[in-house]
C-alpha cells in the first residue's frame, strides 16, 4: 500500500491494512537492526525532534536509536531546562521547533489529545509517544509485532491484559490494535482499576485473573501507575499482588506455553514476579528490541521513505 498519513496519533483510527503495513515494514527494519553494522543512508537530510514532557527510558531512546540507524538527524528538548519552564505554551514550543525545519516531532505529554493538537497545528509529522491516559500507539504496535513473531496470525488468540487498565494508555492502544487483528482481548484487574466504564472499549472485563488464565496465549502485565493513583483504589500492594501478580505458579493455569509481556518499567513483586520476568517465557527485552524496529518503520514511512528498504 502507499502510505498517506502525516501523523501516528492512535491505533483507534488506523485501519487493519495500515497496521499490517507498519508491522510488515518493521520486519526488514529488525533485520537491519540486528546487523553488526546497523546503518542505512535512507533518511539522510531528514530530521526528528523528541519533545518529552514526561519521563521515559525506553520510548525516547528507542526513537533516537531508530532515527540514527536510518541516518536521520535527531535532537531532543529537555523540557525541564527549556523555555517551557518560563511559561511557553505547547503550541509556541512546537512552532519554534517547526521553524527549525524539523520534519518529524515525537511527543509525550500528560494531557490526552496533546499529540493530536500538535498534528493539527504543524506541517511536520507528529508521532504520539504517549498522551495522558489516551493512547501509546507505538507501544501497541511493538507489542503486536512481538506477538506475531511468536504466534503468527493474531486472529482468535486469547490475550489477557492485567492490572491498572484504568490509567493505562498502553492497554487502550493494545485493545484497539489487537481487536482489529481479530484477537480475543480480556481486561483483568480489581473493579477500581477495571471499572464498568471500560465497556466502551468493546472487550470482556474481568476481576478474576485465575479464572481467565486457562487457554491464554499471551498475558501482559501492566505497571501499577502509583504516580497517577488517587488513594483508595486498592486496599494494599500486598492484597493487589496476591490476586493479580503474575508468577510462574499462576501461569501454569494457562495450560500452554504462554507468552508473558510487560511494557516496562516493571514493579517487580507487585505486578510480575522477578522469577517470571527473568524466565524464558517472558519476552520483555524482545519487546524493547522490537520497539526500535517498529519505530524505524514508522519514521521511515512518515519521513517519505519510498520503495523497498535497501537490503
Ligand atoms: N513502555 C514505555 O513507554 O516505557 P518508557 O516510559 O520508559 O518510555
Amino acid at each position: 500500500m502507499k502510505w498517506k498519513r502525516k501523523d501516528i496519533l492512535d491505533l483507534e483510527s488506523l485501519t487493519q491494512e495500515e497496521i499490517l503495513h507498519i508491522l510488515h515494514t518493521a520486519k526488514p527494519m529488525k533485520e537491519i537492526l540486528l546487523r553488526p553494522i546497523k546503518k542505512l543512508p535512507t533518511l539522510r537530510g531528514k530530521s526528528m525532534m523528541n519533545l518529552f514532557y514526561e519521563n521515559s527510558t525506553r520510548t525516547r531512546t528507542s526513537f533516537e536509536t531508530a532515527a540514527k540507524v536510518l541516518s536521520a538527524d535527531t535532537s531532543s528538548i529537555a523540557v525541564a531546562q527549556s523555555s517551557v519552564s518560563k511559561g511557553e505554551t505547547l503550541l509556541d514550543t512546537a512552532k519554534t521547533i517547526e521553524a527549525m525545519r524539523v520534519d518529524l516531532v515525537v511527543i509525550r505529554h500528560s494531557a490526552s489529545g496533546a499529540a493530536a493538537f500538535l498534528a493539527e497545528n504543524l506541517e511536520a509529522g507528529v508521532i504520539n509517544a504517549g498522551d495522558g491516559q489516551h493512547e501509546h500507539p507505538t507501544q501497541g504496535l511493538l507489542d503486536m509485532f512481538t506477538m506475531q513473531e511468536h504466534l503468527g496470525e493474531l486472529s482468535g488468540k486469547k490475550i489477557l491484559i492485567v492490572g491498572d487498565v484504568l490509567h493505562s494508555r498502553v492497554a487502550r492502544s493494545n485493545v484497539w490494535g489487537l481487536t482489529k487483528m481479530g484477537a480475543e482481548v480480556v481486561l483483568v484487574g480489581p473493579p477500581t482499576l477495571v471499572p464498568p466504564e471500560l465497556k466502551v472499549l468493546g472487550v470482556k472485563l474481568s476481576h478474576d485473573l485465575d479464572a481467565e488464565l486457562p487457554g491464554a496465549d499471551v498475558v501482559m502485565a501492566l505497571r501499577l501507575q502509583l504516580e497517577r493513583q488517587q488513594s483508595g483504589l486498592f486496599p494494599s500492594l500486598r492484597e493487589y499482588s496476591q490476586l493479580y501478580c503474575l508468577t510462574m505458579e499462576r501461569l501454569k493455569r494457562t495450560g500452554k506455553d504462554t507468552l508473558v509481556m510487560h511494557p516496562g518499567p516493571m514493579n517487580r513483586g507487585v505486578e510480575i514476579s522477578s522469577e517470571l520476568a527473568n524466565s524464558a517465557q517472558a519476552v520483555i527485552e524482545e519487546q524493547v528490541t522490537n520497539g526500535v524496529a517498529v519505530r524505524m518503520a514508522l519514521i521511515y514511512l512518515l519521513m517519505g521513505g519510498s520503495g523497498n528498504v535497501v537490503a
